[in-house]
């Protein structure tokens, strides 16, 4: 949650902060600011509630010359959405200027400490609190801001990604990071300083991730990596793999229509050159890794939140199909916070877009305690989860604007399809024989994708239809049941219309009680295993005058006498169900949000990433 860029160099700081804040606004979009210091020492801050492009509007004509500065865009944690609590944040003596991502738990002791000190306080954020330790700090022991910096971070409890100028010294930028995201862009006399790569990525493709626990210090066009114990860190300078292209709309009027299309390449650069069907074996180098400890394991524990979670549902059902081992698919806030059994000889996986959400992270750290093997499966290279899991694997996603996660989802099943048939290979419960058809299928699938995107337009008729519909109801069983819940959430986040996933059977104790003509029932009938059953659940929609959009297997003539709406998909093996099943119900989510006039990328109250608890 929240974004952060700061530039210092030789170009005008203002225009790259603020396309780098519209870059991070997926991070939060509650408010946005920022702080620009001339090298006459003068310090414009200028911040303000709602969007960037609010706060673009709201400094039009201001004095906005500087060539340091910084940015942020909020999603509120301490303290409303509100122009004071909007960031930077200043010091007392408005010497020091911060922007924070993170959450300081510490701060309430920190505030009545510094409060009974004579400290007076403008914000309710836990970043203003840190701004006045800082000086505190910097002022009674007459230190050096670098030296203050550090040793007040000592003090804090908490995550923390943060910027700190000091309006003495326009040549002077301090980055410290624990917990929240930080990179480092390194372009020729000039430096970055952002949550992920994309506000650097048009003017470097150097970078260095910060890791937990180390300060950047740039004076002029020196960069330093110090650990908060005052030890220099050689920089480790990595080159960006992502591209100017992938960030943007391409043509599309958002990012998730694009992100939507965009699956059938994100699938098969997921499974692309791990796949190998003449040799049926499948090269997964996390996997390959613990070979003996997957041939012998006696259950995978799965983690993850939002979208990520739902991906684990679909795992837990491939590997206990392919692989014949139990699996526990858990929310990673309520297992971290439980006194879960665990021990070395299990294997936890990780799923998670951003690689940053604090609760897995804190789940994976628990897991790690007690021994476990922890493997990850993320988005975003380099971010924290893999960098602290044993193993992993990524998904070749791309970067994922859209706050609701589409393309990453699909991704992470493609991966967890490959785990599974690699793990059931080798324990010998998938033979090769069927291993190599379930490859063969698993190369149609980004074409069947292609053809399952061409419903579009029955799609968007059926959204007009239930546009205006208060609840709705997603129905699955099997495979089908994690994508009824997936797509319930997908209509949830961006067109603010309550719906529920349920697995189809479990209607009848409870749910149906809500069905009435008025209701919208989205149901996964496609011809595979559970296909009788789920036409009795139809039959039970109808007969309480529920509407049925059935999502249904092409040349199934039969369930068009069931249902009031048909989608078609193709025939597909029942367990690549996921990757096809879910598009059509991300396609409705966006249209009903569209025509309601929803902000599909950027909903209410949510954030992309969510780094505190
Ligand atoms: C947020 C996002 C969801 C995402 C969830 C988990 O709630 O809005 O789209 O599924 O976080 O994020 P992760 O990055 O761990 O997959």
């Amino acid at each position: 949650m929240c974004g952060i860029v700061a530039y210092i160099g030789h170009r005008e700081a203002c225009p790259i902060i603020l396309k780098g804040l519209k870059r991070l606004e997926y991070r939060g979009y509650d408010s946005a600011g920022v702080a620009l210091l001339t090298p006459e020492k003068n310090l414009n801050i200028y911040k303000k509630s709602g969007k960037v492009s609010d706060l673009e509007t709201s400094i039009e004509g201001k004095d906005l010359h500087a060539n340091t500065g910084m940015g942020h865009t909020r999603w509120a944690t301490h303290g409303v959405p509100n122009d004071v609590n909007a960031h930077p944040h200043l010091s007392g003596s408005g010497e020091f200027a911060i922007i924070h991502n993170g959450i300081i738990e510490n701060y309430a002791s920190l505030k009545q400490a510094l409060i009974k000190r004579g400290h007076e306080f403008k914000s309710d954020t836990d970043t203003e609190v840190l701004i006045h330790l800082i000086e505190e700090v910097y002022k009674n022991n007459d230190l050096g801001f670098e030296e203050a910096v550090r040793m007040a971070l000592t003090q804090v409890i908490g995550a923390y990604a943060i910027v700190i100028l000091s309006k003495q010294d326009p040549n002077y930028l301090i980055g410290a990071k624990k917990g929240s995201p930080m990179v480092i862009g390194v372009g020729e006399n000039e430096h970055f300083i952002a949550s992920d790569a994309t506000p650097i990525v048009e003017y470097t493709r150097n970078v260095i991730y910060l890791h937990d626990g180390e300060i950047a210090i740039i004076k002029g066009t020196e960069l330093t990596i110090k650990t908060i114990d005052n030890t220099i860190k050689t920089p480790y300078i990595q080159e960006l793999e992502i591209n100017l292209e992938s960030i943007e709309k391409g043509g599309y009027e958002h990012f998730m229509l694009k992100e939507i299309y965009e699956q059938p390449r994100s699938i098969l650069d997921s499974f692309r050159g791990r796949t190998h069907i003449n040799d049926a074996m499948i090269a997964m180098a996390g996997i390959d890794k613990f070979e003996d400890k997957l041939k012998n394991v006696k259950r995978i524990i799965i983690i993850g939140c939002g979208t990520s979670w739902h991906a684990g549902l679909v795992g837990e059902y491939l590997f206990e199909d392919f692989a014949r081992i139990p699996v526990e698919v858990e929310y990673a806030s309520e297992f971290r916070y439980r006194n879960p059994v665990l021990d070395e000889s299990d294997f936890v996986i990780a799923i998670s877009q951003s690689g940053e959400t604090a609760d897995t992270l804190a789940a994976l750290e628990l897991a790690k305690s007690k021994g476990a093997t922890i493997f990850g499966i993320c988005n975003v290279v380099g971010s924290s989860i893999p960098r602290f899991t044993d193993a992993g694997a990524y998904t070749h996603a791309g970067p994922e604007i859209g706050v609701a996660s589409t393309k990453a989802f699909t991704a992470q099943v493609t991966a967890l399809i490959l785990m599974a048939l690699s793990i059931g290979q080798k324990r010998g419960t998938l033979s090769s024989q069927r291993l190599r058809e379930l490859l063969i299928e698993l190369e149609t699938i980004p074409s069947k994708v292609e053809r399952t995107l061409a419903t579009d337009p029955l799609v968007k008729i059926i959204a007009e239809e239930f546009k205006n519909s208060t609840n709705a109801l997603y129905l699955g069983r099997g495979y089908g049941f994690p994508i009824a819940l997936e797509g319930a959430l997908k209509l949830k986040e961006i067109s603010y219309i309550h719906a529920e996933g349920y697995p189809a059977a479990e209607m009848k104790h409870g749910p149906i009680a809500l069905i009435d003509e008025a209701m919208p029932v989205v149901v996964i009938a496609t011809q595979h295993s559970y296909y009788e059953k789920v036409i009795s659940n139809i039959q039970e929609v109808k007969a309480r005058k529920g509407r049925v959009i059935a999502i249904a297997t092409e040349g199934d003539e039969e369930i068009k006498n069931h249902a009031d709406y048909v989608i078609y998909i193709p025939p597909c093996e029942e367990s690549m169900l996921p990757l096809l099943a879910t598009i059509p119900l991300q396609l409705l989510s966006y249209h009903i949000a569209v025509m309601r006039e929803c902000n599909v990328d950027q909903p209410r109250n949510l954030a992309k990433s969510v780094t505190v608890e």
